[in-house]
């Protein structure tokens, strides 16, 4: 479960990004968080992987308390969260299957692992046939996908994605939304920061909707209900 009691953040500028917010994410929930540009939505997310700490309040992350956190473990905790960008951050000289395995090199895991969980993971997110192509024959969504692959391959527990699909077209962004939904599904759970309003009207999930560093609302969508 992921907590914030009364987080609020002010930068050293002065720009309050975050107003004394609280809510609570259950495992192996998919949430929403929507809102215009500067509401704070990035800031949320940037606190779950401790790159940025709160002015004011807690976050507990399964039971730890994120402010209480010995600094040496701090790598060992952002293990089990998964980041994906609006930007992809690939490593542009390597190819597909490289930057997949990379995930794992970092962490030093075997060969034996990465020869298992690389094929594994390409196949799960569509790719395995264009393993050895490098990021930039690919299409932005084919991109974004091996992102997803290297994300999820040191199985994290929660995918945190901040605008996903903001350099993708429509079609492309419902194919990532399914994509996340099937990752939801198998356990994960799955915060998803977006602009497109069309998104979140076709996924029916968990919303909150944040303005000028506040939760304006959060309103549970009902169940599955996109189609192909
Ligand atoms: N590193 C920073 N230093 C100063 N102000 C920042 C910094 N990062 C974000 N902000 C400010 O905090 C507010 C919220 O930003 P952000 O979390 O990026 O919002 P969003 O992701 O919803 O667009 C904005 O006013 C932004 O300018
Ligand atoms: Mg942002």
């Amino acid at each position: 479960m992921i907590e914030f009691w009364n987080v609020s953040k002010t930068y050293e500028a002065g720009n309050k990004a975050l107003r004394n917010i609280s809510m609570t994410i259950q495992n192996g929930e998919f949430v929403f968080i929507i809102g215009r540009s500067g509401s704070g939505k990035s800031t949320l997310l940037k606190m779950l992987l401790k790159e940025v700490e709160p002015t004011s309040g807690k976050i507990v992350v399964n039971d730890m308390n994120l402010g209480k956190m010995p600094r040496k473990f701090i790598p060992k905790y952002r293990r089990k969260l998964g980041m994906v960008f609006q930007d992809f951050r690939l490593l542009k000289d390597r190819n597909v299957y490289e930057n997949v395995a990379f995930a794992q090199r970092v962490i030093g895991a075997s060969t034996k692992s990465i020869r298992e969980l690389v094929p594994a993971m390409l196949k799960m997110v569509g790719l395995s046939s264009k393993y050895k192509f490098l990021p930039q024959q690919l299409s932005g969504g084919e991109q974004q996908r091996v992102a997803i692959a290297r994300a999820l391959i040191n199985r994290p527990e929660i995918l945190l994605a901040d605008e996903p699909t903001g350099n993708l077209d429509g079609q492309n962004s419902m194919e990532i939304m399914k994509l996340l939904n099937e990752i939801n599904k198998l356990g994960t759970t799955v915060i998803v920061v977006t602009h497109s309003q069309e998104i979140v009207d076709r996924m029916k999930k968990r919303v909150i909707v944040m303005d000028r560093g506040t939760i304006v609302s959060d309103e549970q969508k009902g169940g599955y209900t996109y189609e192909n």
